[in-house]
């Protein structure tokens, strides 16, 4: 089976996708796999590379000699990716591809729209779902329509009067959390404690996205779930976000400095067992394929409020999504297994 890899991504998260790719790599089993190797540049530029894990995790892997130009044949009779070497274009044919790209042209339906259209089977969501997932806006009016709680909001374009803004917020009550509808990681997200954060907060997050979303705050604490599978799914252990000051944001994320992730969760066996169902039902009615990580809130009374849906969740050995199911017993390698065989089912 050739699988292709496709790494970096034209995205803020581009140095998350580079950690990802270097795991999954690490831990496939090449007696298996054949692997082709895709690179997308900061900049968007397609680079079909040769050369070693080692310069994807340093990030000098765009440099080496062992890049050339590349694409997807768009062509379904030609299903592979096709390069250019020494001006002559080869093509190689793939049997799936794995994109381990995050948040903006890659996580939100854009690369999951080209695949689809080059007819070659992917790993993961789909683009519809791809797309509503990485929309904290849409995700939240859909997670609604179907009964699960979420938090309050006011949504704001460019062009919203921010003196309505301001008077739509007031019920919301401080802090709040202004977030680009679509971003990952936590990146443009910040906790406004007061008008003066708020409208800075929004300012901030215009420049990640031109629709924003103000929050409530959820007392509690976050949790998530790694559901996998296309119809029927299995759902690893729930984690636990345990926070000693301020929010999860992008530093603590890949730090974790001043915070700690449980695996299982520090909570009752039925209160878990509610958690998973959630999230069963959320990757249901995102209509979610292959794999997501879906996140959510426990209050202190024990409600379960939906945050978002993680397309393609962070993939080192010891993010979040692999450490999930390795609790219930799939280890890092068989997960890479199942999901390309989920990928070509
Ligand atoms: N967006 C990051 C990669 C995550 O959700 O894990
Ligand atoms: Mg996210």
């Amino acid at each position: 089976i050739t699988v292709a890899i496709l790494f970096g991504g034209c995205s803020s998260e581009y140095e998350v996708s580079l950690k990802s790719a270097t795991a999954v790599l690490e831990n496939l089993d090449l007696e298996k796999y054949d692997v082709l190797l895709l690179g997308i540049t900061k900049e968007g530029q397609w680079l079909q590379y040769g050369g070693s894990t080692d310069r994807i995790k340093n990030d000098t892997w765009h440099q080496s000699k062992e890049c050339v130009p590349a694409f997807l044949s768009p062509c379904r009779q030609v299903q592979g990716v096709v390069a250019l070497h020494n001006g002559v274009m080869m093509t190689t044919r793939v049997d799936v591809v794995f994109p381990v790209l995050h948040g903006k042209n890659g996580e939100d339906g854009t690369v999951q729209g080209l695949l689809a259209l080059a007819g070659i089977p992917f790993v993961g969501c789909h683009s519809l779902s791809s797309a509503i997932c990485m929309d904290k806006d849409i995700a939240h009016i859909l997670a609604a329509s179907s009964g699960v709680k979420t938090p309050r909001s006011v949504t704001v374009f460019k062009n919203t009067d921010p003196d309505n803004v301001i008077a739509a917020v007031e019920s919301l009550g401080f802090p709040l959390y202004v977030k680009p509808a679509k971003s990952g990681s936590s990146l443009g997200i910040t906790k406004a404690h007061n008008t003066a954060d708020l409208v800075k907060g929004i300012e901030n997050a215009f420049y990640h996205d031109n629709k924003v979303v103000i929050e409530e705050n959820i007392e509690g604490f976050e949790v998530g779930c790694a559901v996998l599978g296309n119809g029927d799914v299995i759902v690893g252990e729930v984690d636990e976000i345990e926070l000693s000051h301020g929010f999860f944001n992008y530093n603590e994320k890949y730090s974790l400095e001043t915070s700690r992730i449980h695996v299982p969760a520090r909570i009752e066996k039925e209160m878990a067992e509610k958690i998973k169902e959630t999230a069963i039902r959320l990757y249901q009615v995102l209509d979610c394929r292959g794999f997501a990580r879906v996140d959510m809130f426990v209050t202190p009374t024990n409600e379960i409020v939906f945050n978002e849906v993680n397309t393609i969740p962070g993939f080192t050995t010891k993010s979040r999504y692999p450490s999930m199911l390795r609790a219930a017993g799939i280890s890092y390698k068989e997960l890479l297994d199942t999901l390309i065989f989920l990928a070509m089912e």
